[in-house]
């Protein structure tokens, strides 16, 4: 870019230090490779040369697309990511990148430490590049096809032989479904079409959503409706079209309006890895979390299951490419598992947001980053015909309250971001539907909403709507018998004892169903800033965190929940990130007998009333989660199920040593093939 005058540089290098960063470009060079991901490329590879006088804050933007102005790079790397950057000259890689309809395109930047200003900061208050002085720019790099169907997700629908999907494409051309049960026969698959949306960027509703910071093509969005299922098959299917291409094969277990059992997996505040520096802070630990609940999924082998992952998305917040990133992410578990959502502060608050009473004056901000829902609302598409308009002309909010079924357990999701008070719709509806269940053949409901009704963390801000929750929505709980209220958005992980009026009915972690549900904050997926515990009222200052007796268990370790129901017992356990055990576990007894003779037969043995041994105490679980975990532990994935021997875990008695853990193994297995009928 400089003139080939050899005077230049000598002159450059006399003037002010702005200019004299120009004069590295006439021999720095940057390249990055290949120029095309194809399907089996995994990196790309950054390298640069020829930099004088390197400095500890020089780095390489990233852009896409690649006429991005300088500052409206997606995400940036410091030099000194490679061990010789001090001489001038390095090589950085990232992993592959998701597709972004357009390519991108890399520069390298210098940034004199002169230069840091405390007015262009990220979320964690450190500076952020301004994307000046730049010497080096690379060629193009493209990822994939953007024809191509991505981020492909499943999810329930309204009838019970149906499963959805959604994907991407970079255009809107026509895209189908093709799905069936034999893998390798397509010929006699069933083809559906598919519904596509998209959303623009004058529907954004504040910065950085609506700016060229935060703005990016986000493609086009596809919906398609399996229809027709057998219950309880392993279904293979495939998306796109013969002349865009088509998506690898995928397959999930549909859904059994008569199955017996429930799997699945809960979580709010999940997030998204991103491998480059961007505006904020992003959820590395949400990489951990996908990857246990990948292996149990992967134990379950053709047991259907479900994810439900309860606000707070991504935390893209308005930078559109996190969404890309995000759903890149999950794809592994959401393209053969349907993922259920509800909505988060992240993904809708914003200063101008429809309903927002004065209680809600201090909580209901920007949380959402000018998203204002449209992302969330375009790019799932949960049961149910909830809708709110946004109030600019672009797409209505959806997905904000439904239910369904599945197995022997209602699910509920609600929004804490809209009107949930006594004669809204949201109301009249979450009224209307636990009315309804059909408790002899979903004995058990999951209640679910991102704001915590009960919490003892010390978020004060949330205080007022937190009362606003007890007063309206509480007696719903308990008027209708929920069995489990679980909430997100403090990322903590704590479990309630069942309780009306905070008042425990309750104190044991295996129990009949009592008259009040388990308030439990699962918030724990990937998110890491929180506040601590409620400290002692009367010594604020000092950090000690009291548990009130009506909060059970406590824990901070990144990690998921895991469901596992019968018809007379719903678990719910607590998995770390950090080994992928359990760590927490709830049971809940319906009073319903089992359809499974042999499972009833052992959990008659183990009457918790009758004070038994806590070994047999235990036992019930073991063969509860033996039906899915036995081939998994054969097959080697069954480590993780295995109770974790920690002696702070709440009430139940975890297995003693390695011993007695082999013993219930061999019993579990026994069971399996029914040769030790009770114990
Ligand atoms: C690289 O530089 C950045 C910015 O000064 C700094 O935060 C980071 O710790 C450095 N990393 C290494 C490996 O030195
Ligand atoms: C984004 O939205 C905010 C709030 O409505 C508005 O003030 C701002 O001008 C918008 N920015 C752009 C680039 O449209
Ligand atoms: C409730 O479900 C059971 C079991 O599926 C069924 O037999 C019964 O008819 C249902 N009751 C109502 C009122 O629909
Ligand atoms: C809730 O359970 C109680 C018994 O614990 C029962 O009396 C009541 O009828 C149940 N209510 C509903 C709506 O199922
Ligand atoms: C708690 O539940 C257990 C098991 O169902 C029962 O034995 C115990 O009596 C219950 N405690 C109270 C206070 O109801
Ligand atoms: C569930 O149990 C009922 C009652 O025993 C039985 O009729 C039904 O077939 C069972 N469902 C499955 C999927 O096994
Ligand atoms: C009942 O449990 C036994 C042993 O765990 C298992 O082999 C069988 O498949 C189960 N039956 C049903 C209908 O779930
Ligand atoms: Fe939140």
């Amino acid at each position: 870019m400089q003139p080939e005058n050899p005077h230049l540089p000598f002159l450059l290098f006399l003037a002010v230090a702005a200019v004299a960063a120009g004069e590295a470009a006439a021999s720095t060079t940057l390249t990055a490779s290949p120029a095309k991901l194809t399907p089996s490329d995994h990196e790309i590879k950054i390298r640069w040369s020829g930099l004088p006088a390197p400095d500890g804050l020089d780095y390489v933007a990233i852009y896409s697309p690649p006429s991005s102005r300088d500052r409206d790079f997606i995400g940036y790397l410091f030099l000194n990511g490679s061990a010789s950057w001090r001489d001038g000259h390095g090589e950085l890689s990232l992993p592959r990148l998701p597709t972004l309809r357009a390519p991108y395109q890399f520069r390298l930047f210098r940034w004199p430490a002169n230069e840091y200003s405390y007015h262009h900061i990220d979320h964690d208050r450190n500076p952020l590049p301004h994307g000046k002085h730049r010497v080096a720019v690379s060629g193009d790099v493209s990822v994939g096809d953007p024809a191509r169907p991505e981020q492909v997700h499943l999810a329930f629908a309204d009838g019970f032989d149906e499963m959805r999907v959604l994907f991407l494409c970079g255009d809107g051309g026509k895209r189908v479904v093709r799905y069936g049960l034999e893998k390798e026969d397509e010929k006699e698959w069933k083809e559906v079409g598919t519904e596509v949306t998209t959303y623009e960027q004058k529907h954004m509703c504040d910065t950085p959503a609506n700016s060229s910071v935060g703005w990016r093509d986000p493609g086009f969005v596809f919906d398609g409706l399996m229809k027709g299922l057998e219950p309880e098959r392993r279904y293979f299917y495939k998306v796109g079209s013969d002349v865009g291409g088509w998506s690898e094969t995928y397959s999930f277990i549909s859904r059994d309006s008569e199955a017996n059992e429930t799997n699945a997996f809960l979580f709010g505040d999940l997030g998204t890895y991103v491998p480059y520096n961007t505006y904020h802070r992003t959820q590395t630990e949400s990489l951990s979390t996908v990857k246990w609940i990948l292996r149990d999924i992967q134990a379950l082998r053709d047991k259907p299951a479900l994810i439900s992952h309860i606000g707070d998305i991504s935390y893209a917040r308005g930078y559109s490419w996190v969404w890309d990133h995000f759903f890149s992410q999950v794809e592994p578990i959401a393209a053969n598992t349907p993922y259920h959502v509800c909505i988060g502060n992240h993904e809708y608050d914003w200063p101008s947001q429809p309903w927002k009473p004065w209680w809600t004056a201090g909580i209901y901000g920007k949380d959402g980053g000018g998203e204002c829902g449209i992302p969330y609302s375009v790019k799932f598409r949960m049961p149910g015909n909830s809708n709110l308009p946004t109030g600019n002309g672009g797409p209505d909010t959806r997905n904000l309250y439904y239910s369904f079924d599945s197995g022997v357990v209602h699910f509920v999701y609600m929004s804490t971001e809209t009107n949930f008070v006594q004669d809204s719709e949201q109301y009249n509806f979450l009224k209307a539907d636990l009315e309804k269940v059909n408790r002899t053949r979903t004995p058990f409901i999951v209640f679910q909403g991102h704001r915590p009704m009960h919490t003892t963390s010390e978020e004060a801000r949330d205080a007022a709507l937190k009362q606003q929750m007890l007063q309206h929505l509480e007696p719903l709980l308990v008027t209708y018998n929920v069995t489990l209220a679980l909430w997100g958005h403090v990322h903590m992980y704590e479990r309630f004892c069942p309780m009306k009026n905070s008042q425990c009915l309750n104190t044991s972690s295996s129990f009949q169903y009592s008259g009040a549900p388990v308030h439990l904050v699962i918030g724990m997926a990937g998110q890491d800033w929180q506040h601590t515990w409620q400290p002692r009222p009367d010594h604020p200052d000092v950090p000690i965190f009291p548990q009130p007796e009506r909060s059970m268990y406590r824990g901070g370790e990144f990690g998921y929940t895991r469901l596992v129901a019968t018809r007379e017992k719903l678990t719910l356990m607590y998995v770390g990130n950090h080994d992928g055990q359990v760590h927490d576990m709830v049971e809940i007894f319906s009073g319903q007998v089992s359809s499974n003779s042999s499972v009833a037969k052992a959990v008659d043995g183990t009457k918790l009333s009758t004070g038994v041994s806590t070994v047999r105490k235990i036992t019930p679980l073991y063969l509860e989660i033996g039906g899915s975990v036995l081939f998994a532990l054969l097959l080697g994935f069954g480590f993780g199920f295995l109770v974790r021997r920690n002696k702070e875990a709440a009430q139940w008695t975890p297995v003693e040593n390695e011993e007695s853990l082999e013993m219930v193994n061999i019993e579990m297995v026994n069971n399996k093939y029914g040769q030790i009928g009770a114990e």
